[in-house]
């Protein structure tokens, strides 16, 4: 896996590898047609989540539980419904996600301890529970760090 040294294409590859198994059992293909900000797909976004977390530990010199942490982010917006149109989203979609990502995971994949902790808490601090483990806080981070740069163009992983 992942090292703390390890390049942007060795990064891209993990990301890519974690992802595939996820691709082809669940309804993970179904957040490829989902948008989440500006014209980026939820898979983009989670993938987006994934290399900003792994690049920050990276920045910091820690290491973390690569494969649980690209695991969490990907997983951590599987909500799947498109939250833009009125009919479809849960009228309290920022606080209430979170949970249903969970469920709707936990029907479709087996979870560690640490990815439910990443996916349920990444909304810290509108969800009153903070994240447990340094990974779901630095998802946690991510995840507002890529919805200001999707909302201006900037996207690290196209699908
Ligand atoms: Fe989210
Ligand atoms: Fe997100």
């Amino acid at each position: 896996m992942l090292t703390r040294r390890s390049t942007r294409q060795e990064l891209l590859a993990a990301i890519h590898t974690v992802a595939q198994p996820l691709e082809e059992s669940g309804r993970m293909q179904q957040t490829k047609q989902l948008m989440q900000h500006g014209d980026c797909s939820v898979f983009e976004h989670c993938a987006n989540v994934a290399y900003v977390s792994c690049v920050l530990f990276m920045k910091l010199h820690i290491d973390a539980d690569w494969e649980e942490l690209i695991r969490g982010a990907l997983l951590h917006d599987y909500f799947l419904y498109d939250w833009h149109k009125k009919e479809d989203c849960h009228p309290a979609h920022p606080v209430y996600h979170p949970t249903l990502a969970l469920k709707n995971a936990r029907m479709d994949y087996e979870l560690s301890a640490k990815e439910e902790d990443i996916i349920l808490h990444h909304m810290f601090p509108l969800t009153v529970l903070p994240p447990k483990s340094r990974e779901a806080w630095m998802v946690c981070l991510a995840d507002k760090i890529c919805a200001v740069m999707e909302t201006f163009g900037k996207v690290c992983v196209r699908q």
